[in-house]
C-alpha cells in the first residue's frame, strides 16, 4: 500500500510534466484509468479493517481527485497552446490598407487616335466609323482599284464567306463618307485594317490607319499640305516640321504623293534612322481621283478633294522609337504600362 501511494505521488509529477497529449493520456490510463493504479488500490481495500478502510478510502479519493485535476489542467494547457499556435499561424492584420486597384493605361494607339481626332474635329472634320468586314466594291472597285490590281491578290486579303473581306485599308470609308455627307464635307476615319501577311518585326496582320478626306470646290495641294503640316506639328509637338511631297501611285488619287518629313533625329543631315537620306516617309496622300468622286456619287466637274492615309501604328512606333511592331498588339503589360495612366 505504502509503495503504491508513493507511486501515486510520482504520478502527479509525471502528469504535470507530460511532454505531449499522447504521453499525458498514457499516464492517465496508468493512474486513473479503469485498470490503473487507483483501481488497483481500491481492490486491495477488502483486506483492510473497517477503520483502515475508511481512512484509506478517503485518501484514495483525495488522490484520485488531485490526479484528475492535474490531468485536466495539463490537458487544458495543451489545448490553449494549440490554440495559440493556430492563432499565430492564421493571424490576419485587419489594419493593413487594401492593395488598391491597379489602373489600366490607354493603349498608345488609342492615345494618338484620340489626339488626332480632337485636332481634326477642331478643324471641322467629322469622325466616321466604317465596317471592318467590307464589301469588295467599297474596298476595291469604288476606289478605282481594278480587278487585276495586285492588292486584290488572295495573299494580301482576308476573304470572308459570301464574298466579303476584312478591309485592307480605311480608304473604303471615303466611299461611305461620300455616300453619307452632302458636299462640302471633311471627314476622318480611324480604324483597324487587316492584311494577310507573314508577321515579323515590321509586318502585322492587324494594324491601325486613319483616313482623311476633304471634299469642296477648288481643293488644292496647298490645302492638303496645310492640313498635313498642322497634323504633324500637333503629333510631334513642334511648329517647324519640314515636309516634302514625292510622287506616289495610288489608284484612288491623282496626283498621288508620298509625304516625307525631314528627319527629326538628324534635322536632315543624314543618320541611320532616315537611312542617311535626311527624310522619313510618313504618309501617302493626294487629290481624289475623278473616277472615285463619280463612283461616290459626286460630280467631279463641281467637286474636288484631297485624301490621306495615316498609319497610326507606324506613327506610334516612330513617336516612341518602338522597333518591333509585334509589341503593339501583344497585350503585354510590361509594354503597355510604359504609356502612363489613363487620361483624366
Ligand atoms: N489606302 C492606302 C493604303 O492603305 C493608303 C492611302 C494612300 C490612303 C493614298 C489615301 C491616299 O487616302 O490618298 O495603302
Amino acid at each position: 500500500m505504502e509503495q503504491l501511494f508513493a507511486a501515486l505521488e510520482g504520478g502527479l509529477e509525471r502528469l504535470n510534466s507530460a511532454p505531449t497529449t499522447e504521453a499525458l493520456e498514457a499516464v492517465r490510463v496508468e493512474l486513473i484509468g479503469r485498470k490503473g493504479l487507483i483501481a488497483e488500490l481500491s481492490k486491495g481495500m477488502g483486506k483492510l479493517s473497517p477503520e483502515e478502510r475508511v481512512a484509506t478510502g478517503k485518501k484514495l479519493n483525495e488522490a484520485k481527485q488531485t490526479l484528475e485535476a492535474a490531468y485536466e489542467a495539463r490537458q487544458a494547457a495543451f489545448k490553449s497552446a494549440a490554440l495559440m499556435q493556430r492563432l499565430e499561424a492564421e493571424w490576419l492584420d485587419l489594419t493593413v490598407p487594401p492593395p488598391g486597384v491597379a489602373p489600366g493605361v490607354i493603349h498608345p494607339i488609342t492615345q494618338i487616335q484620340t489626339e488626332i481626332e480632337e485636332l481634326f474635329v477642331s478643324m471641322g472634320f467629322a469622325v466616321l466609323d466604317g465596317p471592318e468586314v467590307e464589301t469588295e466594291w467599297h474596298n476595291f472597285d469604288a476606289l478605282n482599284i481594278p480587278p487585276t490590281h495586285p492588292a486584290r491578290d488572295m495573299q494580301d486579303t482576308f476573304w470572308v464567306e459570301g464574298g466579303h473581306l476584312l478591309r485592307t485599308h480605311t480608304s473604303p470609308v471615303q466611299v461611305r463618307g461620300m455616300q453619307t455627307f452632302k458636299p462640302p464635307f471633311r471627314m476622318i476615319a480611324p480604324g483597324r485594317v487587316f492584311r494577310n501577311e507573314e508577321v515579323d518585326a515590321s509586318h502585322e496582320h492587324t494594324f491601325t490607319q486613319l483616313e482623311g478626306m476633304m471634299v469642296d470646290r477648288d481643293v488644292s495641294i496647298a490645302n492638303l499640305t496645310y492640313f498635313m503640316k498642322t497634323l504633324l506639328a500637333k503629333i510631334f509637338g513642334r511648329e517647324d516640321v519640314t515636309v516634302r511631297l514625292r510622287p506616289g501611285y495610288f489608284p484612288f488619287v491623282e496626283p498621288g504623293f508620298e509625304l516625307d518629313i525631314q528627319c527629326m533625329v538628324c534635322e536632315g543631315s543624314g543618320c541611320p534612322v532616315c537611312k542617311h537620306s535626311g527624310w522619313v516617309e510618313l504618309l501617302p496622300c493626294g487629290l481624289v481621283h475623278p473616277q472615285v468622286l463619280k463612283l461616290g456619287g459626286l460630280d467631279p466637274a463641281e467637286w474636288g478633294g484631297f485624301a490621306f492615309g495615316l498609319g497610326l501604328t507606324r506613327l506610334v512606333m516612330m513617336r516612341y522609337a518602338i522597333d518591333d511592331i509585334r509589341w503593339i498588339n501583344s497585350g503585354d503589360l510590361r509594354f503597355l504600362n510604359q504609356f502612363g495612366g489613363p487620361r483624366a
